[in-house]
């Protein structure tokens, strides 16, 4: 990373994360709030912390799942852990985490990439199912030339693979995606790989001590068009 301003060069696609960095993944619990009440932020952190560890470790086993049975079953850890047991709420939660809010400056940004003449694609971890409901949910399939997910490879991030399979899907060098992620562990295996990366550091998050840096940090995507003026 450098301190001062970053120019991406010679950028032939904006290549996105979904999950917190896209789309907001405090939205479902938060729509649950009458519920869970003071819960409701432990709910997320449990949550996600366990959904990114089981990601990890099935692609360690060589034993993958699908990110919709990673994320019920992430789930129902935190359900437990918190003891909270409401009828009907594990499904309620899971139905809209397969329509999650987009954080409110994404359908602009992207709007704006697609007037510039950008290709613009999302890479994750979820499945086509859930990606293509959040997709829809939040309006932004018109200005998304592409949503490449790992069920194609069968392992997750930061699994090398699963950065590769957007180079062979879009037809795009490594070095010419600009690949954004709000999840620094993914900021930095995309850089390793050999991407342009630049962290979309919405949380006030600290640098991860892993090979690959980020060119960039930024707060949210609102900054990210200045940076491809180049
Ligand atoms: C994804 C997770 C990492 O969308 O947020 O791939």
């Amino acid at each position: 990373m450098t301190g001062g301003p970053v120019e991406l060069r010679d950028i032939g696609a904006c290549v996105f994360d979904a999950y917190g960095t896209l789309f907001d993944i405090g939205a479902a619990a938060a729509k649950c709030h009458d519920i869970l009440g003071d819960k409701t932020d432990a709910l997320t952190d449990i949550w996600r912390s366990k959904q990114l560890t089981y990601t990890w470790l099935r692609s360690l086993m060589g034993d993958y799942v699908g990110f919709n049975q990673v994320t019920a079953d992430a789930l129902d850890f935190a359900l437990e852990t918190l003891a909270i047991d409401e009828a009907g709420l594990r499904d309620k939660l899971l139905v809209l985490y397969d329509e999650l809010d987009a954080y409110p400056e994404v359908p602009g940004v992207l709007r704006d990439l697609k007037a510039a003449g950008r290709y613009t694609a999302i890479l994750s971890n979820g499945v086509p199912g859930m990606l293509q409901s959040a997709v829809a949910h939040a309006g932004i399939g018109d200005d998304l030339d592409a949503v490449l997910s790992v069920e194609a490879v069968g392992i997750y991030k930061p699994h090398p693979s699963v950065y590769q399979l957007a180079v062979e899907e879009l037809g795009v060098a490594p070095e010419r995606i600009c690949f954004l992620s709000s999840n620094a562990w993914d900021a930095a295996g995309a850089a390793h790989f050999g991407f342009q990366v630049v962290w979309v550091n919405r949380f006030g998050q600290k640098p991860e001590r892993l090979p690959g840096k980020p060119m960039a940090e930024i707060t949210n995507l609102a900054e990210l068009l200045p940076l491809l003026s180049a």
